[in-house]
């Protein structure tokens, strides 16, 4: 079966269209069109400008998305159509959903809505170059109870997944915590823009951190001269805190007069550390006290390089995303559309669906 699938849950406009016959996937088409420069002049994204930008870009992007997978015919080629309901920003998530809508009563099909983390949860099934994958033997990867750390600019949770027979037949979620004010890439977002350094933050700190680490040879280790706190690393829960590391900076730099490029580096360097060792060792706690056999880690921030060296090295089997699929995609959409279908979730009547803002995944 083909799956097209939407997604405008932020600032990227995404549709991808997956090809799925007898439990071997490919991915026909991945077309994204991000607004980040369009966001950027302000820092973060602004909910009305991403609106306009998804109204407008949608219908192209369909049209690329439908021309690189070679559907002539869509009323007949394509099966089912996914797209995320939630969490995102509402007026961006209801761009997708109209369109869709409009799609799926047009071509008279199924619409399935999908929950924008399970999506990023989906991602580390997918293989780097879209070519034919196995899903029965991604899966078998996933040892279950498993343990999913989600870092993204909207949400930081740690997820247990419990399961009998993989997605299709349903996995379960319980959130063990999430975090109280700040989420990890907001939180990344932040401190670039305090620190002036651009939108989004978390590529730009990361880059300027692992100049840090190469530039001064005498500090090669971990430890530095700037000190910044790792909020709640001890307390008994698995809930996270960003907001005070972003103030914690935020004092620093005021103390220190002239904030030179070395300067930069190394506050981008321990604020990256600060928040790595948090999620690192909250996880830990979480794969200790529920014996999880699997972790996975979805979510926009997976793409920061030292996350990833650090996760391997603590969870060897640590299941990540390429980091072409890190960022927000139609791909995991797409995937996270079809084990809802498969799982005999009712797919929505045309018109019924709703955009939420807070949808939660457990
Ligand atoms: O999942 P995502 O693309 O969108 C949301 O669903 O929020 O995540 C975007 C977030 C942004 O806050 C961005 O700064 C962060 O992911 N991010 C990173 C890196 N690349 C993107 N954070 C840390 N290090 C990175 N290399
Ligand atoms: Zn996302």
């Amino acid at each position: 079966m083909k799956i097209l699938a939407i997604e405008t849950s932020c600032d990227e406009t995404a549709i991808s269209i997956l090809n799925i016959k007898h439990s071997v996937f490919n991915i026909l088409s991945n077309v994204i069109s991000s607004q980040v420069k369009i966001h950027a002049k302000w820092g973060g994204v602004v909910p009305t400008l991403a609106k306009r930008e998804h109204l407008k870009n949608l219908p192209t992007v369909l049209e690329k998305a439908l021309s690189k997978a070679k559907i002539k015919n869509p009323s007949k080629e394509i099966d089912i159509i996914a797209v995320t309901h939630g969490p995102g920003l509402e007026p961006a998530l209801w761009t997708g959903i109209n369109f869709a809508e409009d799609l799926a009563k047009k071509w008279n099909k199924p619409l399935v809505p999908v929950n924008h983390m399970e999506g990023h949860l989906c991602s580390v099934l997918l293989k780097k170059n879209g070519e034919k994958t196995n899903l029965k033997s991604q899966i078998s990867k996933m040892q279950f109870p498993a343990v999913a750390l989600l870092v993204s600019g909207g949400h930081t949770e740690l997820i247990l997944i419990s399961a009998q027979g993989g997605p299709a037949s349903g996995w379960k979620y319980k959130k063990l915590g999430q975090t109280r004010d700040d989420a990890a890439g907001e939180a990344f977002d932040k401190v670039a823009k305090m620190m002036k350094l651009g939108y989004p933050g978390g590529p730009i700190i990361s880059k300027l951190a692992s100049k840090f680490d190469g530039s001064l040879p005498a500090r090669k280790t971990d430890s530095t001269s700037i000190k910044l706190p790792r909020p709640m690393i001890n307390s008994k829960d698995f809930d996270f805190s960003f907001s005070g590391l972003k103030t914690a900076v935020l004092y620093t730099i005021k103390k220190i007069p002239r904030l030179s490029p070395n300067i930069k580096k190394e506050i981008a360097y321990e604020f990256q550390q600060a928040v790595i060792d948090v999620l690192i060792s909250k996880t830990k706690r979480a794969v200790e006290k529920y014996k999880a056999q699997t972790v996975i880690v979805g979510g926009g921030v997976v793409a920061n390089k030292k996350l990833r060296k650090e996760m391997k090295k603590v969870f060897p089997k640590v299941l990540l995303p390429e980091v072409k699929y890190t960022g927000d995609n139609a791909v995991m959409i797409a995937l996270a559309g079809y084990f809802r279908y498969q799982n005999k979730k009712p797919a929505h009547k045309v018109r019924a669906l709703k955009a939420n803002g807070n949808l939660k995944i457990a």
